[in-house]
């Protein structure tokens, strides 16, 4: 790829667009990719932290997320088992996760298992839909007991909201997380070409680092709150009748 193509100044306006509806918007959140900006997003005396959450395929799970406010960064991959260096066709005892960087100045652990309990149906048992089997269970990863205390108190909550079903729900100190292999990662992203040639097809590494296609890989799933889905299209739609030149030939 061409170093210009990859400094193309579309994802530029693209971002510093949705940067303003993020201004415009609290609920918004995107913030400048790192190729832009310097390579930490945030200042270094704010460290982000990290969660991890199972609920169900990955795919979905990293669109979930990436749309939330806050969170900087998402990696699909593999936790909760005791195989090393599991892998897409043979991840052993792991479930399908989701690694979640995020700024606990903008959102907290309990905050992101408020998003974690509405995304998904924790009272299936080993499955989502269609999508049967252990590797698709329900799991909060927790590190530390004050993680542990705020997942069960959470979990108790969730199951008062009904009774005529148990929420499978796992509770696991977190042991480790392995990346999934590239192609799986930003899937519903990159099922939209058109979403990836207007960030200037941005190389692998660059794409899973992104913030904005973190937010992206959710609105491509249509993942994300309706109102941010609603702005982003609006600005996608925007910057396409504009006709900026990089668009010439999509
Ligand atoms: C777990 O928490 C400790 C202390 O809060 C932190 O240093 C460490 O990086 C955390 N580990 C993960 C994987 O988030």
């Amino acid at each position: 790829m061409a170093f210009s193509e990859r400094n193309a100044i579309l994802p530029h306006l693209l971002t510093l667009s949705l940067l303003a509806i993020s201004v415009a918007n609290q609920a918004i959140g995107i913030r400048i990719p790192d190729q832009i900006s310097n390579p930490s997003t945030v200042p270094s005396d704010q460290p982000l932290k990290i969660a991890v959450f199972a609920l169900g395929s990955f795919w979905r799970s990293e669109a979930i997320f990436g749309c939330v406010n806050g969170v900087v960064r998402t990696t699909a991959g593999y936790s909760g088992g005791s195989k090393s260096n599991p892998e897409y066709r043979s991840l052993g005892d792991h479930a399908e996760s989701v690694q979640v960087q995020y700024d606990p100045r903008v959102i907290s652990f309990r905050q992101l298992l408020e998003v974690f309990w509405s995304s998904h149906d924790s009272r299936q048992v080993f499955g989502q839909g269609p999508d049967v089997g252990n590797q698709y269970r329900s799991v909060i990863f927790t590190n530390g007991t004050e993680e542990a205390r705020l997942a069960a108190v959470s979990k108790e909550k969730e199951q008062l909201r009904s009774r005529s079903s148990i929420v499978t729900t796992q509770i696991q100190q977190f042991v480790a997380f392995y990346p999934a292999e590239p192609e799986q990662q930003k899937f519903e992203l990159k099922r939209r070409p058109f979403l990836l040639q207007l960030m200037g097809n941005l190389p692998e590494e660059e794409l899973e680092r992104s913030s904005l296609a973190a937010k992206l890989n959710g609105y491509a799933a249509e993942l994300c709150p309706p109102k941010i889905q609603n702005q982003i299209g609006a600005k996608i739609n925007e910057i396409v009748r504009k006709g900026w030149p990089v668009l010439i030939g999509v």
